[in-house]
C-alpha cells in the first residue's frame, strides 16, 4: 500500500530514464490530504534555513562479526544544499483534492486541506469543478451542506443565496427586486480558489489572492506521464485519515519502519546480514538531487522521488541493475 510504482516525472530532472517496458503493473495510489495543524504548519515554514547539509542514511556495512546497532557509525554527509535563502511557500502550490471518480456532480462536497475548509462542486455552466471556501458570506453556513439549484448555481442551504462558478452572488431571495442590488456587493461573494482537473484529479491552489487567478497558465500540477498512458494500470484510492498528509508522505519515504511496523504483512528482501529477528538492517539510500522542491533518492530496491509538497512516488529498478 505504501509504495507507488511508476516511472519518472517530467518536472524532475532524472539522469536516467526508465522505459515503460521495464516496469510491470504500476500501481499508483492517491491519498486524501488532511489538514496539518496551523502550529505544525508554522513550525515547518519557519524552519527554512539558508544553508543546510543533508546526511544520507548510507551506513557502513557491518561485518558479520561486528553486527550491532551500536557498531554503526554516524553517516557521512554526502550532499550539501545551498538554498540561497529560498522559502517554500506552502500556499503557492497545487494540491490534489479528490479523484474525480469519487465526486458526485449533483451535490457539493466538503474537504479540508491545510486547515482550510473548502467545498468542491460541479459548475455545469462552465463544465468545471470549482473549489470555494466552505462558508457562506452571509451567516457562514457550510456551502457543502447546500445544493445545486436548477440553474446550476451553488445554493446555500440556510437562506438560499446562490453563487456562480466565480463565487459571485447571483441571488439573494430576501432582497426586494426594486431595492439596491445587494447581491452584487463584494461582501456577498464567496472566495473561489484556482482549481483544475489534472490526471482526473481535482487540484486546487490554496490562495485566493487575485495574483493567482490565472496561475494555471503559469504553473501546472506535476505531470506524471504514466497516469495518461493507457498501457498502465491506474488505481485511485481515497481515504480520510486522522493526520496530515505531511505525516503520511514522510512515512512513505521512510523504508526503515517496514520490517517492524509491517512485520509479517509486507515482505522485504532478506538482509545479507541479519541484525535482528525482524530483519532490520542499515538503510542504503543515496540522494542524487535535492533542492527546495524535493529530492531524488536511490535505494537498494529502486528509485524514489519527492515533489514538494505532497507527491511521493517510486519505482523498482529494472532487472540487472544494482539492488
Ligand atoms: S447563511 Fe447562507 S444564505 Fe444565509
Amino acid at each position: 500500500m505504501e509504495l507507488a510504482r511508476t516511472s519518472s516525472v517530467s518536472t524532475i530532472h532524472v539522469p536516467t530514464s526508465i522505459s515503460k517496458t521495464q516496469l510491470t503493473k504500476p500501481n499508483l495510489l492517491n491519498f486524501q490530504f488532511n489538514p496539518i495543524p496551523s502550529s505544525s504548519f508554522s513550525r515547518i515554514h519557519g524552519k527554512t534555513s539558508s544553508k543546510s547539509k543533508l546526511f544520507t542514511t548510507i551506513s557502513p556495512s557491518p561485518s558479520p562479526s561486528s553486527v550491532s546497532t551500536e557498531s554503526i557509525g554516524p553517516p557521512e554527509p554526502e550532499v550539501e544544499v545551498e538554498t540561497k535563502g529560498e522559502k517554500f511557500d506552502w500556499y503557492a502550490q497545487w494540491y490534489p483534492l479528490m479523484p474525480v471518480c469519487d465526486l458526485d456532480k449533483r451535490v457539493p462536497h466538503a474537504k479540508k486541506v491545510l486547515g482550510l475548509d473548502v467545498v468542491v462542486w460541479w459548475d455545469r455552466n462552465e463544465s468545471e469543478w470549482k473549489v470555494f471556501d466552505d462558508a457562506c458570506p452571509h451567516r457562514l453556513a457550510p456551502l457543502s451542506e447546500g445544493r445545486i439549484d436548477q440553474w446550476g448555481r451553488l445554493q446555500c442551504v440556510y437562506h438560499g443565496w446562490c453563487f456562480n462558478g466565480s463565487g459571485d452572488c447571483k441571488l439573494i431571495p430576501q432582497a426586494p427586486p426594486d431595492g439596491p442590488p445587494v447581491h452584487t456587493f463584494k461582501k456577498a461573494c464567496v472566495a473561489a480558489y484556482p482549481s483544475t482537473l489534472h490526471h482526473d484529479i481535482v487540484w486546487f491552489w490554496p490562495n485566493t489572492d487575485p495574483q493567482y487567478k490565472d496561475i494555471i497558465l503559469k504553473k501546472q500540477p506535476p505531470f506524471i506521464p504514466e497516469l495518461e498512458d493507457p498501457s498502465y494500470t491506474r488505481t485511485m484510492g481515497n481515504r480520510d485519515i486522522a493526520y496530515g498528509y505531511d505525516v503520511l508522505v514522510e512515512n512513505l519515504m521512510d523504508p526503515a519502519h517496514v520490517p517492524y511496523a509491517h512485520y509479517g504483512i509486507m515482505r522485504t528482501q532478506t538482509p545479507k546480514v541479519k541484525v535482528d529477528r525482524e530483519g532490520g538492517r542499515p538503510v542504503v539510500l543515496s540522494v542524487k538531487k535535492l533542492d527546495i522542491n524535493g529530492f531524488d533518492g536511490d535505494q537498494e530496491w529502486g528509485i524514489s522521488k519527492f515533489i514538494a509538497p505532497c507527491i511521493f512516488y517510486a519505482y523498482t529498478k529494472p532487472f540487472g541493475e544494482s539492488r
